[in-house]
């Protein structure tokens, strides 16, 4: 049974226990999170084990946790079972809407990977669920949660950055041919998309969010040039939003894969900035009228949120499920929203539209579109 009412731990189940649930279960398992672990489900029965084992949490511990958290093969079971109030979905994501849509059905609030699903009449489909039954889903949009990122955003908001020319987006986020054979779902259209869908559209989200504008419109070419599978590994595009501003996309999985890279930058007239991280170590430029603020908004931030917030830059999932349970609590949407999981699959569909059209697509997108419609659009030899 659900014990918010009594209790102000919030219950997490855990659904898929690869790569990225590491960085959950880290987050959830952590001291004062106001979050336990109730349930753990994976297709795969040594999952949890293994998961732990990543998660570095070894010995005693691991055990205990073993033996003490219900571990289920079947997520339905699991939400008639377990009842959480919050369920994490960590899955491929070709599986989001079906389980996302199970979770919230089943009375919980959801934590759900990105991208929110593969097409858009799901993710559409998943925000008015959310809103009408007034379940949380909060994405796991992690770049919105990075430090000093909401006070910029505020600030663009608030004109302090003067009208906006434009802004770009770069994600060289490298990965292997290993990466892509580790799992079958890996570069397949139907159930990940390539270097836009899976490694950029949370950076895309940024970006819009960042300019204060919905996309308007897309155009973008793609490539297939380093790696064997069916999506892209380049991308260039752009993207026209309704305050008239500009973006420019690059996302690629060809660069390096020591040397990854999301950054971020925007022009206005009043001010600039270039934002991100490389190799895991962030970077802040920041200037008004020509004036640096780097630590104006970095002494801001230490005010506001403590130390502890400018640490979180390790593991961002951790200010995601900060954030969750406090707008639970507060009955208010979280700072990555369902809407934000919404149109960032939009603006991504778009792109990949416009490639294949070769003509720019016109955003809301007026008809259903998936990225399994890309089968084909690159033959494998
Ligand atoms: N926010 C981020 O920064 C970030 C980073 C990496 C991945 N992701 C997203 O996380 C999701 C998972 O990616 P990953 O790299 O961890 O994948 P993965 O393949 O490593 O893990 C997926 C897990 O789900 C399990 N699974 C598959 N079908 C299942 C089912 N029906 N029920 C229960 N478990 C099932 C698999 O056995 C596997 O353990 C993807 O959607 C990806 O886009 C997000």
């Amino acid at each position: 049974m659900s014990n918010v009412a009594q209790s102000s731990t919030y219950r997490v189940a855990l659904i898929g226990c690869g790569r990225i649930a590491v960085k959950h279960v880290k987050a959830i398992l952590r001291k004062k999170s106001g979050l336990s672990l109730c349930a753990v489900v994976d297709t795969n029965s040594d999952a949890f084990n293994k998961l732990l084992d990543g998660a570095g949490i070894k010995g005693k511990r691991a055990q205990r946790l073993l033996q003490n958290t219900p571990f289920y093969r079947d997520y339905a079971e699991m939400l008639e079972q377990e009842k959480p109030d919050i369920t994490a979905v960590t899955v491929p994501s070709g599986l989001h809407y079906p389980i996302c849509t199970a979770a919230v059905n089943a009375g919980s609030h959801v934590l759900l990977e990105k991208p929110m699903s593969m097409r858009a009449s799901e993710a559409k489909s998943l925000y008015e669920l959310s809103k009408k039954t007034g379940k949380k889903i909060a994405m796991g949009h992690i770049y919105r949660y990075f430090p000093i990122v909401g006070n910029l955003q505020r600030d663009v908001a608030n004109g302090r950055f003067g009208k906006i020319s434009h802004g770009s987006v770069i994600v060289r986020w490298g990965h292997d041919q290993a990466y892509y054979d580790s799992a079958s779902w890996r570069g397949t259209w139907k159930s990940d998309g390539g270097a836009l869908m899976n490694q950029s559209v949370h950076a895309i989200d940024l970006l819009c969010w960042l300019m204060n504008g919905d996309a308007i419109s897309a155009t973008a070419m793609l490539a297939r040039r380093f790696h064997e599978m069916e999506a892209e590994d380049i991308a260039c595009g752009s993207l026209t939003l309704d305050n008239g501003a500009l973006c420019q996309v690059e996302g690629t999985t060809n660069s390096p894969s020591d040397d990854h890279e999301a950054s971020f930058y925007l022009l206005g007239s009043e001010g600039s900035f270039r934002i991100g991280l490389r190799k895991g170590r962030p970077f802040f430029d920041i200037r008004i009228r020509g004036k640096k603020k780097n630590r104006e908004y970095f002494m801001k931030e230490l005010k506001e949120k403590g130390i502890r917030a400018l640490l979180r830059l390790t593991n961002p999932h951790a200010g995601i499920y900060e954030d969750l349970r406090e707008a639970i609590k507060e009955n208010r949407q979280p700072i990555a929203d369902a809407k934000s999981g919404w149109t960032s699959v939009e603006n991504v569909l778009a792109l990949y539209s416009s490639a294949k059209t070769g003509v720019r697509t016109e955003l809301p997108l007026t008809s259903d579109v998936g990225s399994e419609e890309m089968s084909g659009f690159f033959p494998l030899q």
